[in-house]
């Protein structure tokens, strides 16, 4: 391989590899940033609304209570707040409807002072407020209320809290999350990097083969390893190249074949052409001999090249138009031509056609099918044999049956008969001036018309083809 199409190639696979490797990381980075984030976020939530409700009545008890004394004093705030007994809370304040402050729980308490916290100035304007916020590893609360007598604000209470119990224990849930995230974001990178580059390593296995076949070599397979699409994909490249290989061995055989098929008539002429010009003195009736025979070599070479030629016509899609052909017809004019080849060589012949047999194809095709049939039933017959050709119709198909009581064709040779080149018996064929590529016209023929072409011993020695075309329904046109 040469060094840019390995750089190419190398290119194109870490850039495979990257992109899949990139899509893994930003799908399981987000769903661990997804994991670290929501649940602790959910959790927090609960805690607020938790937080909320409790402090919420908490600062109702304290109003409720408060608003029962006559007047707000310190005293008498401290007193009931003895009474209430509350715990737990960081700072309780309770200031009159002037916001000076009454009571106070700090270590250094504001009593007699102005109380100017948001929260107390928003009660005293008869707001219920709450505010709670989580960080520096704690909870921090905090709830205001209006204390109300006869529908006037005789003051307010205000009341926090710093919980750490609750904030330590989402704190440590959301470390147990992140180490989890991180072993598991460290095998999934691991598990992307051994997928990705298995992916890969598959992708330029096929690559290569693929590269391998484009330039000749049609032997190339890829052993499938897996059961997913990768692996039929194998298997389709691998069908592929099979067929690839099996035409061009096909190819590899025609072409020897025809040059062998030309080259041995056109030997035979020159070496009669080279007799009759390096004797000296030959008489007339030898050179008479000498160029019958020459003729008749060019004749072959003739027929066998207008075979291949119509065979290249036909490999290539090239058709005649169709036509609505009566086979019965055909075939009982096709005999007639061939009525001095079988006189030839002591054969009968016999055409029983049922009238009305009509199939649609170029009318040159149904000729070579019938006269190459009826041809090899003659050639390959026994003297005082007969052939038999039969056209009926059945169930919208033309059944056209060539039969002859020849010489037969072995069990052996008969799935080979219709390729192209092949004689059963290559000296008697040669001889009846047959270059083996009759049956291969008929069998293309028959495809391209749709229909099926078999061959059988009969019974009692030679052998009967037998042509099953669609026929044509002149009322409906097809
Ligand atoms: N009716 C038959 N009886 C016995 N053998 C046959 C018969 N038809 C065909 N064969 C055998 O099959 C071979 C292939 O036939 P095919 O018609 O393709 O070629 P061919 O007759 O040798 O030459 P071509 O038809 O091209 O002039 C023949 O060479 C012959 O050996
Ligand atoms: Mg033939």
């Amino acid at each position: 391989m040469s060094a840019p199409v390995q750089k190419k190639r190398l290119r194109f696979v870490s850039g495979v590899q990257f992109k899949l490797a990139l899509g893994f990381f930003v799908l399981i980075a987000a769903l661990l940033i997804l994991l670290n984030t929501y649940p602790v976020a959910a959790s927090r939530d609960i805690v607020f609304s938790e937080k909320e409700s409790s402090l919420s009545e908490q600062a109702s008890v304290i109003s409720a209570s408060l608003a029962g004394l006559d007047t707000l004093s310190g005293d008498g705030v401290a007193q009931v707040m003895d009474l209430l007994g509350l715990s737990g809370l960081e700072r309780i304040i309770v200031t009159d409807a002037a916001a000076r402050v009454l009571y106070d729980t700090a270590s250094t308490p504001a009593e007699g002072k102005l109380a100017l916290i948001s929260e107390i100035i928003l009660a005293l304007n008869s707001r219920r407020v709450f505010y709670c916020d989580f960080s520096g590893g704690a909870f921090v609360s905090r709830a205001a209320m209006p204390i109300s007598r006869d529908g006037a604000v005789v003051g307010a209470v205000y009341i926090c809290e710093r919980d750490t119990e609750q904030a330590d224990i989402i704190l440590a849930f959301r470390d147990r999350l992140a180490t989890v995230s991180l072993v598991a974001f460290a095998l999934a990178c691991a598990l992307t990097y051994v997928f990705t580059q298995r992916f890969t390593t598959r992708i330029t296995r096929l690559s290569q083969a693929i590269r391998t076949v484009r330039e000749g070599d049609y032997a190339q397979r890829v052993v499938p390893d897996g059961r997913d699409e990768l692996t039929e994909l194998y298997s389709d490249f691998n069908s592929m190249t099979e067929t690839l290989q099996k035409t061009e061995e096909q190819r590899r055989r025609f072409v020897s074949d025809a040059s062998h098929e030309l080259k041995t008539p056109l030997a035979a002429i020159r070496l009669l052409a080279d007799s009759i010009t390096e004797t000296e003195g030959m008489d007339m009736g030898t050179v008479r001999e000498f160029v019958a025979d020459i003729s008749s070599e060019a004749e072959r070479l003739q027929r066998t090249t207008e075979k291949l030629l119509d065979l290249s016509r036909r490999d290539d899609g090239v058709r005649a138009n169709s036509v609505a052909v009566n086979v019965g017809e055909t075939a009982e004019s096709t005999l007639r031509l061939l009525a001095p080849l079988a006189e030839g060589n002591s054969v009968t012949l016999n055409c029983d056609a049922e009238p009305g047999c009509i199939v649609l194809a170029p009318e040159d095709d149904m000729y070579q099918i019938i006269f190459n049939l009826a041809e090899n039933a003659i050639k390959y017959n026994v003297p005082e044999g007969s052939v038999n050709v039969k056209v009926h119709c059945d169930e919208g198909f033309i059944i056209l049956s060539v039969e002859d009581t020849g010489i037969g064709i072995p069990d052996d040779d008969l799935p080979n008969i219709f390729s192209r080149f092949y004689r059963v018996d290559k000296a008697r064929s040669r001889e009846r001036g047959g270059s083996g590529l009759g049956l291969s016209i008929v069998h293309d023929a028959v495809a391209a018309l749709g229909g099926k072409i078999n061959v059988c011993a009969r019974d009692g020695g030679g052998t009967r083809f037998t042509v099953t075309l669609p026929a044509w329904n002149e009322e409906v046109g097809t």
